[in-house]
Formats: structure tokens, sequence, C-alpha cells
């Protein structure tokens, strides 16, 4: 028996790094991306824009169809892609603007999540959905008001399903996971905003300098090992820099539960 991985977003960041941990560790994994559709051995990419939630829906039935579960252990999707920009006040921006990050942030997680519970319903395998949420869901920025509150509907999002889940025989486990700070081109958007339209980018800039991002590899291999070690409890919103060390196994407490 072996474990499949969902992962969105996997062109590039933390997205890429989970699907090259995963193919390392052996596991089938089926991307969903805007990178042209490919199958090489145990790893297929599904190619779909998440802003629009029509061809997101169809997009994982299509994938969802596809996946060989009466041979796997475990299937797990991962709410990984996301989009921080606009970055800006809200009077600045157009409506268009205004709707990416909700349709990328939230929506799409929300219509994947209910394809997965939905479709893989009599499915014998260990089902888990990990959202990557950030830690700006609980803590507001100016300049970031469409991505915190796409953020923080998304931690509430994960406990609401995660209720419905509760009272399923064989329900989905759902969990929110905020990777820190990490390393990426989402990273590098922050530090180029405009002071204006970011006030807080100094402190953004200063992290940088001194070393305090962590490696997209690491924060990937963190969250599998987690997952694997079944750390992560259903409902619970997770922040990866709450990781303790236990004789060498990663533990974690959720923030909220
Ligand atoms: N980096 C951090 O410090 C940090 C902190 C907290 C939370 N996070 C969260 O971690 C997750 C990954 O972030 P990251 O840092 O790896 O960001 P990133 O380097 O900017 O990568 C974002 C990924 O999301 C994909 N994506 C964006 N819009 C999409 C769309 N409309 N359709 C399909 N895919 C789309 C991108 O694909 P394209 O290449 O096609 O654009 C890319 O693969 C996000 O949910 C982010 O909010 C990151």
């Amino acid at each position: 028996m072996s474990a499949a991985y969902i992962v969105t977003g996997t062109t590039r960041g933390i997205g890429q790094a989970l699907a090259e941990e995963i193919a390392l560790r052996g596991h089938m994994l089926f991307c969903i991306s805007r990178a042209p559709e490919m199958q090489t051995g145990g790893r297929r990419n599904y190619m779909c824009d998440l802003r629009d939630p029509g061809e997101t829906s169809k997009v994982m039935s299509r994938l969802m169809n596809d996946v060989p579960h009466a041979s796997c252990s475990d299937v797990v999707l991962v709410n990984n892609a996301g989009t921080l920009a606009p970055i800006g006040f809200l009077e600045n921006h157009t409506p268009v603007q205004m709707s990416d990050p909700m349709q990328v942030n939230l929506m799409a997680p929300a219509v994947l999540i209910s394809s997965f519970i939905r479709e893989s319903d009599r499915w014998g395998a260990s089902r888990r959905i990990i959202n990557i949420t950030s830690g700006a869901a609980l803590h507001p920025y100016a300049g970031w008001s469409l991505y915190c509150a796409a953020k923080a509907a998304l931690n509430m999002l994960t406990r609401c399903a995660a209720l419905e889940q509760e009272i399923r025989p064989n329900g989905v486990s759902i969990c929110a996971v905020a990777p820190g700070v990490v390393n990426t081109g989402m990273q590098a958007l922050i530090r180029e905003a405009k002071d204006t339209d970011f006030p807080a980018r100094a402190r953004f800039l200063k992290m940088r300098q001194e070393g305090r991002l962590a490696e997209p590899a690491k924060v990937a291999a963190l969250i599998l090992d987690l997952d694997a070690g079944g750390k992560f409890q259903p409902g619970g919103i997770y922040d990866l820099r709450r990781v303790e060390w236990k004789e060498g196994k990663p533990h974690i407490e959720a923030m909220v539960i």
C-alpha cells in the first residue's frame, strides 16, 4: 500500500519543495498548478488556474478519478497555492485585483476540500487535508488586508469542515499549518513592495538580513514528517515555528483547536 499526495501550487516555493520531497519519499504525487499537463512515473500535473472555481472543480474531479485509491493506505490533499498580491491599501485596488486573492487563498481550497470529501467518500484509505495558512491569519498587517482576511477565513473553514467530518464514520482529518517565514518568491515580493503599500516592510528586510528565513525544503520535510507522525489533530491550526524536538522527532501543539 502506498500514499498519494495531491498538492496545489507546485511550480515554485513551498509547493515545489513539497513535490520534490514527496517524490523523494517514493509516494504518488498529483499536482495542480498552472504548468502544462504532464505525467512521469508516479507524478502527474493537472493544469489549472485556481482563480476559476468552475475549472478548479472540473480538474479536481478528473484528478480524483485518476487516484488508484484501492492500493492507497493514505490520500492527502495539501492546499498550498497562495497569493499575496495585490499588496497595498484597499482603496487602491480594483474589484478584480481584490477577487484574485480571495479565489486562490480561500475559494480554491473550499472547492478542492468539498470535492475531495465527496469523491473519496467510499475510499478505505486514511484521508487527510492540510491547508497551508499563515501567521497573517491571526496578525493584521496594513497592506495585506485581502491576504489576511482570506487566510483568517481559511482557518475558520478548516475548523468548520473538521467539525462536519467529526460526525462521519471514517471522516477526513482537516487541519491548517502556518509555515513560518519562508525563503520563497512570496518573501521577495514583500521585500520589493513600496513602504507606502506595506509599512511593515523593514521588518521583513531585517529578517532576511539576519538569516531568519526558513528554507522551503526543510519546511516541506517537516510538514510531511508531522503529518506522517500523526501530530496534526483534526481542526487544529498549527504554526511550524512552534515545533519542538523530542528524541529527534518533531512535536507540535495546535494554536487553536
Ligand atoms: N513564504 C512565506 O513566508 C509564507 C508565509 C506564510 C504562509 N505562506 C503560504 O505558503 C503557501 C506557499 O507560499 P510560497 O511562499 O511558496 O509562495 P510562492 O513562492 O509565491 O508560490 C506560490 C505558488 O502558488 C501558485 N499559485 C498562485 N496563484 C495561482 C493560481 N491562480 N493558480 C494556480 N496556482 C497559483 C503559484 O503558481 P504560479 O507559478 O503559476 O504563479 C506558486 O506555485 C501559500 O499558501 C502562502 O500563503 C508562505
